[in-house]
């Protein structure tokens, strides 16, 4: 490796810096001593990532706004994708285009490895949701690619567990089956940390989760043990969340059924990865003031 390889390999860009998941990389890239420029689509944005070294404005729907922002990197992480759909723009355009638009940034700029989060279970999710399906589109393009990658396919994250707390302060939580259905939900942080690892071992692919194995009846419970609110839950046979779904998926715009395809898919069935980290989620519970 010639010296201008060395330092490039110490040089990462972050998309999706601006989120839960991707915030959490910086702050990891950071503390080991990285140079980081981060992606963000508005220029108020930046201050809520003093951290960075570098900060680039562009949209990810405009590609040609991306020119140059790969020029001396060494890794790009992407956890860029839509998990609250407010845009006006779709899967296909952001989870997929807009991760295609940054490859081939990094192909043009010599960029040495592409780190991407998709979601556990995508290739078998992609032929039902589209959500999966963009994402797991963007893994083919990645795998074609002439860059090494790493592929990271994480369990539910913390922030999106909240929503059981959220339900237990008012008191019903909504709960589908019998509520045996079992996850490994993963703290930003913790997962942060397998990124990071993951990439700098050279990891072609990784499955992540938490240290606890949980029924959606333990989350659930945790949820109402926190609220101090005596447990009420209303179930919805998978059958009729099936229903729930399809009907949607028919009668209603992708910004409407898209979310709640994702949550119905993976709340039907196990989504246990391997175990990482040692955050728990009871202490996640616990420190989230009420909404
Ligand atoms: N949450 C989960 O349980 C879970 C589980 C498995 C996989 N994942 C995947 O992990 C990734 C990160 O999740 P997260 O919870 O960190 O997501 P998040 O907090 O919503 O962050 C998403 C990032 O994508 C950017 N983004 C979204 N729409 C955009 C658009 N139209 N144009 C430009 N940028 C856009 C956001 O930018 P702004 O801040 O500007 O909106 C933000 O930086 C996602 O791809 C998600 O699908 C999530």
């Amino acid at each position: 490796m010639d010296g201008q390889q060395i330092g490039r390999s110490s040089r990462v860009l972050v998309a999706g810096a601006t989120g839960y998941l991707g915030s959490r990389i910086v702050a990891r890239l950071k503390s080991r001593g990285y140079w980081v420029r981060v992606l963000v689509r508005r220029p108020e944005q930046a201050a809520a990532l003093a951290v960075a070294d570098d900060i680039f404005v562009a949209q990810v729907t405009e590609p040609e706004s991306l020119a140059g922002i790969c020029d001396g990197v060494g890794t790009l992480y992407s956890t860029l994708g839509i998990t609250r759909q407010r845009d006006g723009v779709g899967y296909r355009q952001v989870d997929y285009g807009g991760n295609v638009a940054l490859l081939r940034e990094a192909e043009r700029s010599g960029v040495q490895r592409f780190a991407y989060v998709s979601v556990l279970h995508g290739p078998e999710l992609r032929s039902r949701v589209r959500l999966a399906a963009a994402k797991e589109e963007f893994v083919d393009e990645l795998r074609a690619s002439p860059i090494p990658s790493t592929v990271i396919r994480p369990t539910a994250y913390f922030s999106d567990m909240a929503a059981f707390l959220d339900m237990a302060r008012k008191g019903t939580v909504f709960v589908i089956g019998d509520g045996s259905r079992q996850m490994n939900p993963v703290s930003g942080e913790d997962l942060a940390v397998a990124c990071v690892e993951g990439v700098e071992s050279g990891a072609g692919e990784l499955e992540v989760g938490g240290p606890d194995v949980l029924s959606h009846n333990d989350i659930v419970h945790l949820a109402f043990d926190t609220a101090c609110r005596k447990p009420r839950m209303l179930r919805i046979p998978t059958w009729a969340a099936a229903g729930i779904g399809g009907a949607l998926a028919r009668t209603t715009p992708e910004r409407v059924y898209g979310p709640v395809q994702f949550f119905l898919s993976v709340m039907t069935r196990d989504m246990v990865a391997p175990a990482h980290g040692t955050d728990h989620l009871g202490k996640f519970f616990a420190g989230r003031p009420a909404s």
